[in-house]
């Protein structure tokens, strides 16, 4: 089969401008497809960093008014990606982040903000810019949704779409009175296609009307299916079944390579891992705990927000500081949270640090650093930040949910003297289930020949994107062929 072309679409792209992982996948995905024979090329905003970012822009088209302003679309390349900008300085020329203000408040104009960006998916892959014929269009997540829709009700041929879901928590639902402002005809508001509960859905409709579904990992494939993970899309994904796939995420292992990390104080590999300790010192000495090397380190790295379950873990904070615990925590989001963590780090001092920050220097750190990285979430699409631990050598602590279940495989007896285990599962998600797993976690730190075994199964996991790289080619061929391409 010959080259696939695919046009990705996404609101944020590492290493230009992230929020959380839908980033790392995006940046991620073009370079492990590219040696399978798919070129990505991806479409992104013009947000200032990534107008900082792109080098050798060329002007594909001007746009005298797109969608209330002038704008451009560009094509450049930065970081060794090939994009697509729509440069509309009234939609993205903005300060704060891609969504949300500086203060942390979403955008007022954020429906049309990202249909704008949905609605130039859809030209671009109806032919705007000359010779360029995307075989297949890949939205990522609520803020491309509408990709989908344009292609439906503008008629004519279009190119297969796959829409990747990475958290069903954010569905993008807006006004109806909106739909001609989006430029949608007023026949697209129905059931099967942009309504959803009254308003317009920008996620209902990729979910309704793409080709393909996926999303980050199998388990949360089959949890969305459900009332209970549904989030009110459960009954539309299970009609959709058929078209719905979980595809497990992975980490870009030439950012994630402790053995090549340019930013932790000493680098290792598995086969020289005392060498760590000299990372966890580090760690300790820049959050101010107490440089003890035998003190069981627990490292978090997470948005704050009731997704991630880091209020459970405030409540066993005590129980980890009275086994002789430390906690190293890098995190930002709901205040409220940062008040508590920042309440516990007085509690607790040496104890327990915590770094209300975006800080990708400090991720690697710790990363490099803790003994063991704890993921306590409510619920986790995939989760990236485990696939990172097992990478170098921290033992994930994980609710058993989502794509975590899929990732780590708990340290029961079992799979412990078989060697696989590879990190601590708990459910229920609870502060007393995750308490449980903590102190379980110490007393496996306190036996060092199995603590190795576990550090070193880790280590030896593939989270590279190999695999699942395969597994989206695949994809993509298949609705080629179905479409026949
Ligand atoms: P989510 O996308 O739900 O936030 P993931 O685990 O998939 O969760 O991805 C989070 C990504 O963001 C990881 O690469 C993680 O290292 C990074 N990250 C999260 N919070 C911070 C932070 N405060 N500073 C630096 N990196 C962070
Ligand atoms: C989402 C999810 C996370 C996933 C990431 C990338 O933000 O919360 O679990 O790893 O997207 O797919």
């Amino acid at each position: 089969m010959s080259r696939i072309e695919v046009l990705a679409v996404a609101s944020e792209l590492f290493p230009l401008v992230k929020t959380g992982g839908l980033a790392d996948v995006a940046g991620a995905l073009p370079k492990a497809l590219s040696p399978l024979d798919v070129r990505v090329r991806t479409l992104i905003p013009g947000y200032p960093a990534v107008l900082a970012a792109i080098e050798g822009g060329r002007t594909v088209r001007e746009l005298p008014d797109w969608f209330g302003g002038p704008a451009r679309l560009v094509a450049a390349k930065a970081a060794g990606l090939e994009l697509f900008v729509l440069v509309a300085p009234h939609l993205y020329r903005r300060d704060g982040g891609p969504y949300a203000d500086a203060a942390g408040r979403d955008f007022a104009d954020n429906a049309v903000r990202f249909a704008a960006l949905s609605r130039m998916a859809a030209s671009l892959a109806q032919g705007l810019s000359p010779r360029y014929r995307p075989d297949v269009v890949h939205i990522h997540d609520w803020q491309t949704g509408l990709t989908a829709a344009y292609l439906t009700y503008d008629g004519g041929p279009r190119p297969g779409v796959v829409c990747t879901i990475h958290n069903l928590a954010f569905q993008g639902q807006f006004d109806r009175a909106l739909l001609p402002a989006l430029g949608l005809p007023a026949g697209s508001f129905t059931p099967d296609g942009v309504e959803y509960y009254g308003a317009i859905g920008f996620l209902k409709a990729g979910v309704r009307l793409a080709d393909r579904i996926t999303t980050v990992s199998p388990t949360y494939a089959t949890e969305i299916c459900t009332p209970q993970g549904g989030m009110g899309m459960d009954g539309l994904l299970r009609g959709r079944a058929d078209r719905l796939c979980g595809i497990l995420n992975a980490v870009d292992t030439g950012v994630w390579d402790p053995a090549a990390d340019p930013l932790i104080a000493v680098r290792y590999t598995a086969e020289a891992l005392p060498a760590r300790a000299a990372d966890k010192l580090a760690l300790q000495q820049r959050l101010g705990l107490a440089p003890d090397a035998k003190a069981p380190l627990f490292g978090v790295i997470s948005r704050l927000s009731w997704q991630k379950g880091l209020d459970l873990l405030l409540q066993a904070i005590p129980a980890l500081a009275a086994e002789g615990g430390q906690l190293a925590l890098l995190g930002s989001g709901e205040a409220g949270l940062e008040a508590s963590l920042l309440a516990a780090t007085r509690r607790h001092p040496g104890r327990v640090a915590c770094e209300f920050a975006y800080d990708e220097a400090l991720a690697h750190q710790i990363q490099a650093g803790a003994d063991a990285i704890v993921v306590p979430s409510r619920f986790e699409p995939c989760g990236l930040t485990q696939l990172c631990a097992l990478r170098y050598g921290a033992v994930p602590v994980v609710a058993r949910v989502g794509g975590l279940v899929d990732t780590v495989i708990d340290a029961t007896p079992m799979a412990l003297s078989a060697g696989a285990a590879t990190g601590v599962q708990f459910a229920p998600v609870e502060a007393a289930a995750l308490e449980i797993a903590l102190r379980r976690t110490i007393g496996l730190y306190r036996k060092p020949r199995t603590w190795r075994k576990l550090q070193l199964a880790g280590m030896a996991t593939d989270v590279s994107w190999a695999k699942p790289a395969r597994a989206y080619a695949a994809l993509f061929a298949g609705l080629v062929r179905e479409r026949g391409g």
